[in-house]
């Protein structure tokens, strides 16, 4: 199924589109199977959206949502750029979750892959005898340079084929990082996107409307394979697109 585009006018609206939607996959999900499962990017352009989840009057079955994180800096949990920090700041603290269903990185462990294996025993142990896991919902991000989750463009880790996790390296601003790996990504059932300034608009317009070339585009190849994709974008990051 080919990627949505949906484009709005500021970033803030990206952000009150994209609350509106992960409700409403959490609402779907949970009435479903009894539980949600979400993959979190990290960065920055998704901390307003935490924020405003956990602001959300109509509220979610915060007891029934499973937490992941699609990559994480090799820091200290507690450390300014560290991805999970980032989230509890902005939601976890704010909201009656189920600790046993938040699952951080340990980057307590040394080195990075012993981190990412033990990330995968949790992961696994999530999804007993799955080939791959299938998260309700992936949400995701894109670097200027095209890269999504710690996945950048031309890395070992994209070829990637049977590990759920794998450390690799990415460049600023930690170069050490733990990702989930593309086949993990493209058996998610829904994926989401939120990109949002003009200096993401060349790699969103190469991802999107480019040819298709998965190692320069990472974001190409972690479309889910029988899932959604929809790309949620404001008017700065869309702005290279012929479409
Ligand atoms: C990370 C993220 C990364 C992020 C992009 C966009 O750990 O940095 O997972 O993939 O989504 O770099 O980041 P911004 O939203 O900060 O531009």
């Amino acid at each position: 199924m080919a990627p949505t585009v949906e484009t709005y006018p500021t970033g803030a609206a990206v952000i009150s589109a994209a609350s509106d939607l992960v409700a409403s996959e959490v609402r779907h999900a949970v009435a479903g199977s009894g539980r949600c499962t979400i993959v979190l990017s990290g960065g920055e352009t998704p901390r307003a959206l935490y924020a405003r989840l956990a602001a959300r009057p109509d509220g979610l079955p915060w007891s029934r949502i499973a937490w992941f994180f699609g990559d994480e800096r090799w820091v200290p949990q507690d450390d300014p750029l560290s991805n999970y920090r980032m989230a509890d700041e902005a939601l976890f603290s704010h909201v009656p979750i189920s600790r046993d269903r938040l699952f951080r990185v340990p980057t307590e462990l040394a080195p990075p892959a012993a981190a990412a294996a033990a990330y995968e025993v949790a992961l696994r142990a999530q999804f007993p005898g799955r080939d791959w896991p299938r998260f309700d919902l992936a949400l995701m991000g894109l670097g200027a340079d095209g890269h999504t989750a710690s996945l950048v463009p031309g890395d070992a880790a994209l070829g990637e084929r049977t590990a759920w996790v794998t450390a690799t390296r990415a460049g600023r601003p930690v170069p050490d990082r733990i990702t989930l790996t593309i086949p993990v990504f493209a058996h998610a059932q829904t994926m989401m996107f939120l990109v949002a300034g003009g200096a993401k608009a060349d790699a969103v317009a190469a991802t999107l409307e480019g040819p298709r070339d998965p190692v320069q585009w990472p974001a190409q190849a972690v479309e889910p394979i029988d899932g959604r994709c929809r790309w949620l974008l404001d008017r700065e990051a869309a702005g290279r697109l012929a479409r």
